[in-house]
């Protein structure tokens, strides 16, 4: 039995995340989605907030399920008895730091490493452009699942 971690913030969840984690749902057995808990970043939506968004974004997915992690993620991944991590790769850009992080976790713990390019047309995708985009009043339907449009538009509104 294959168990694959697809590791991220996910903050917020974009349709470029649910790309991705739909193909490593059809290369392995299992998918487990490991969200970062990292008290050090700030970020928009809680670790909560994100599970959920996640958790209704991979309900038709019957092999991917949702979790948290804090620390090495080789850490995470032996502890839930996967051997592969999953990373999507919008471009060559991604591909460097990616790479860089897949022989760093080979390193620590013989952990491997499937980069999975995206879709061609969501390349362009990414949680924090998204964010600046939304931020500023900008069109970001179709980008992020519909359910997540409403909580990032308040979430970004000035305070009354
Ligand atoms: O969505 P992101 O921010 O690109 O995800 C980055 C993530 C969570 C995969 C990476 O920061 C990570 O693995 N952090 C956990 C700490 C760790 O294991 N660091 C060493 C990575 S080689």
């Amino acid at each position: 039995m294959r168990r694959a971690v697809c590791p991220g913030s996910f903050d917020p969840l974009t349709v470029g995340h649910l790309d991705v984690l739909t193909r490593a749902a059809g290369l392995f057995d299992e998918v487990v989605v490991a969200v970062l808990v990292n008290e050090s970043k700030s970020s928009l939506f809680t670790v909560e907030e994100r599970l959920q968004m996640l958790e209704q974004g991979v309900a038709d997915l019957t092999n991917v399920s949702v979790d948290t992690f804090a620390g090495l993620l080789v850490d995470f991944c032996r502890d839930r008895g996967a051997t592969v991590i999953v990373k999507g790769v919008r471009s060559v850009v991604d591909l460097g730091y990616e790479v860089q992080m897949a022989h760093m976790n080979e390193r620590l713990a013989g952990v491997q490493t499937v980069l999975v390019p995206t879709a061609p047309d969501l390349s362009f995708v990414a949680s924090s452009l998204v964010k600046e985009v939304a931020r500023f009043g900008g069109d970001v339907s179709g980008l992020v699942p519909s359910y997540v449009l409403d909580p990032l538009r308040r979430r970004l509104e000035p305070p009354a």
